[in-house]
Parts: structure tokens; sequence; C-alpha cells
């Protein structure tokens, strides 16, 4: 079911997984793997729900500074669950698109991404962006290095197209799990003009009712993109898809 005020691009910091474990006396890695349960049921009821786009911060530029056991049993986690996730995925028409710097990724990681990305291109219910070794600043600077090497002048414009997010409109609602209030490098220049929704829960217990909430929050928010109150909401501003 869709309504005017049903976001059509969400974007989540899954964050909460390590104190979702520790208060469990369970290792980190246990809320991980709870992580991916609580991601594969938000991305099902956010199909349900109309939303077209749901964008996950799973891995950031800055976690490879996390102990070591903690980086590769992540990096196994990611593996395995592209292994057994995408062909139920596929089955409820999710494109998963992956995000970030795919250098310093091993070759099982990467062979994941990649078949992952071909398998699930054609569909069309709901794109999964899954940003991964991902940061905003880094994006910002690959898209400003390959505006420079086509010659093109430093613009807005130009650059919006460059950016590793613009096969779609930019998130309209931006939720922070875990309590923590903020952006950590995620999404830098799409967030610009996005409706946060910070929640308390941690990641692997956000459920419906919870990602409810925060749709609800957000249908109660004028957004004004600059203008003043009453004028058209709709953004008259450049996105990196259009
Ligand atoms: C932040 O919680 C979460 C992460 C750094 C990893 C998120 C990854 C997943 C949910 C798995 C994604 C997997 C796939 C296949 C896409 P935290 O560890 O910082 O939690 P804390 O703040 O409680 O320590």
């Amino acid at each position: 079911m869709t309504n005017k005020s049903t976001p059509t691009h969400v974007a989540i910091v899954m964050d909460g997984n390590g104190r979702w474990a520790s208060k469990r006396f369970l290792p980190r890695i246990a809320g991980h793997k709870q992580g991916v349960d609580a991601l594969k049921r938000c991305a099902r009821a956010c199909e349900a729900r109309g939303i077209k786009v749901l964008t996950v911060f799973a891995f950031s530029s800055e976690n490879w500074q996390r102990p070591q056991e903690e980086v590769s049993g992540l990096m196994d986690l990611f593996a395995l669950a592209l292994g057994r996730e995408v062909p139920q995925l596929n089955a409820d028409g999710v494109q998963l698109r992956f995000i970030g710097e795919r250098q310093g990724l091993s070759a099982r990681v990467l062979k994941g991404i990649e078949q992952a990305e071909a398998a699930t291109a054609a569909n069309q219910q709901l794109v999964l962006n899954v940003c991964f070794n991902y940061g905003g600043r880094w994006d910002i600077v690959q898209a400003a290095a390959r505006v420079a090497a086509q010659g093109l002048t430093m613009t807005e414009q130009n650059l919006g197209p460059m950016m590793a997010l613009a096969h779609v409109p930019d998130p309209d609602l931006v939720i922070r799990t875990g309590g923590e209030q903020r952006i950590s490098n995620f999404l830098l220049w799409q967030s610009a003009y996005s409706e946060f929704f910070f929640s308390d829960i941690l990641w692997p217990d956000f459920d419906e009712a919870a990602l409810d909430l925060a749709i609800q929050s957000y249908g109660q928010r004028e957004r004004r993109f600059g203008k003043i109150p009453g004028q058209s909401a709709a953004s008259t501003l450049p996105t990196g898809s259009d």
C-alpha cells in the first residue's frame, strides 16, 4: 500500500548489533547475524509498504579499524549471507546493488557481490543498496575525480550523476537505530534534504512497528527544500538521478 506520505527512498544506519549481543553475553558477531535477519524483515516490510528504494550502511570505510576478529567475522557473514539470501531476495523482486570501494575486498566477497548484482539486475520491486566499504567522503571524492578526469567543470549538476547512488533519487527518510544521533559519514551528499528519524531500538530488534513509527513521523513533516511554508513541497533541486 502506498499513500502520499510514504517515502520513496528510505536509508538506514543499522546501529546497535554489538550492544544487542553484549546484553545477552554473546559475541558481537551474534548481533551482526541477527542484524542480517532484521535487514531481511525490513526489506520485505519496505516492499509491502510501497517503498521503492532501501539503502543500508553495512560496513563503513572506518569499520576496518575494528578488532581483526570482528572484521573477518563480518566479511565471512557477508559472503555467507550473499550466498544464502540471494535466491529469496530474487524471488521477492529485489534488485541488489553494492555501493562502495571494491578495492581491498576479498575475492570471495567480490564474487558474491558480482553474482548477486547480476542475478537480480532486472528486478523492479525494491532496489536494495548495500553500502559496503562505503563512506560519504569517499563517494564525493570519487565523483569529483571522475568529473576532473572527464575535463568537466566542477558543478553540482556534473557531480551528481557521478555519485555512487546516481541510479536512485535522494533518500526521503534517513533512519538511525541504536540511540546515537549522528550521520557517521553516511550519504553526506545525498541526505542534504532528507528527513531524519532516530530510534533507540537496537538494529536486531527493529521490526515492522518501528518502521511504521518512522514512516508516520516522516508523514507529519513539511518538506520545504529551502522554501517557505506553503510553497510547493516538491523538490526542484537536482538529485543524483535527474
Ligand atoms: C553497527 O552496529 C552495525 C554494523 C557495523 C554492521 C551492520 C551489518 C549488518 C546488519 C549485516 C549486514 C549484512 C549483509 C549481508 C548486508 P555496531 O556493531 O556498531 O553496534 P554497537 O554500536 O552496539 O557496537
